[in-house]
């Protein structure tokens, strides 16, 4: 597996690559890879000539420092796990190399990315997807992720990438993108990959001790419940599963709500969509955990 940290390398790379006609599949990540990353990755490999990871921890989608500060890295473990995978580039930059200064010095975003964020997020009418559940709760976080994504598929260039439902508003914020801003890549949700008793893998549950993880499984058995009982009003659900993850002593209920599943907007009646998504978000400790079910 080629390893490069800077743009230059990986373009030149790739211009080969492209030369021969290969077709590149890429897998966007932060890192402290699990089997729910190294499911896109054998995909990409199996559906593509060339599979291509990137590990980066983006800071511009942090709204908060210490999460930022504590985010598992694990570079050494991962480059392991991409090589057993038969990943054939990874691309790991810096921050200075994604975001030279004085950007990286400043929390800034730059005027062109203010442009290209107005039209993904327009202050008034359009998509709103973006302001509900993690948007509402994560002030800047999408705008963090849209920002690294652009930039990563501008290098990368790839014809395919492979997302995770794990992180459902995220997968339907990034097909927005693409297609706003009309760019020349397939986006392919992956479903999401669980531990045996349906925990959602995430690099967040190495930060969890061992009673947080063992209380942890009550987050997706909840959602299955609700899913599964009779059908009285949204209200009435919000309050069983409100109910149902507090009466844990482990577990606090950021948000639960269930959206149309494309325009991510809650609905308060089941006559309004028929594709309906339920989010949860749950904070274990001072760990922020995510996951969702389709209703
Ligand atoms: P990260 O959390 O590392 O996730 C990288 C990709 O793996 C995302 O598409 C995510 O949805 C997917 N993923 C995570 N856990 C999964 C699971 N249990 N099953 C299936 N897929 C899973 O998401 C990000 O990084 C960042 O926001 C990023 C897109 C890289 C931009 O910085």
């Amino acid at each position: 597996m080629k390893i490069f940290t800077t743009i230059t390398e990986t373009k030149d790379w790739l211009i080969n690559v492209r030369n021969e006609a290969e077709s590149i599949g890429f897998v966007p990540t932060m890192g402290a890879l699990h089997r729910g990353h190294i499911s896109l990755l054998e995909r990409a490999k199996r559906e593509n000539d060339i599979a291509v990871a990137s590990i980066f921890v983006n800071p511009l989608q942090f709204n908060d420092k210490k999460d930022l500060q504590k985010y598992p890295r694990t570079l050494e473990e991962d480059i392991e796990k991409l090589i057993q995978s038969r990943c054939d580039m990874l691309f790991s930059p810096s921050v200075e190399e994604m975001y030279p200064p004085p950007l990286s010095n400043s929390p800034q975003r730059g005027e062109d990315m203010e442009v290209m964020l107005n039209k993904l997020f327009p202050p008034s009418g359009g998509f709103r997807g973006g302001e509900v559940m993690e948007g509402a709760h994560r002030p800047g976080h999408f705008q963090g992720v849209c920002l690294v994504v652009k930039k990563l598929f501008d290098i990368i260039e790839p014809a395919k990438a492979y997302f995770g439902e794990k992180d459902f508003q995220q997968l339907a914020i990034i097909k927005h993108m693409v297609k706003i801003l009309q760019m020349p890549v397939v986006i392919i949700p992956c479903p999401t990959v669980r531990e045996a008793e349906g925990l959602a893998m995430s690099s967040r549950n190495a930060l969890l001790n061992s009673d947080e993880r063992k209380n942890t499984s009550h987050i997706y058995k909840t959602l299955q419940g609700a899913r599964d009982k009779e059908r009285g009003t949204i209200q009435e659900l919000k309050k069983w599963v409100s109910y149902k993850i507090n009466e844990n002593p482990f577990l606090q209920l950021e948000y639960f709500e269930i959206v149309n599943s494309e325009t991510l907007i809650p609905i308060q009646d089941w006559k309004e969509s028929k594709n309906l998504q339920a989010c949860i978000a749950v904070k274990v400790g001072t760990v922020r955990l995510i996951d969702n079910i389709a209703f």
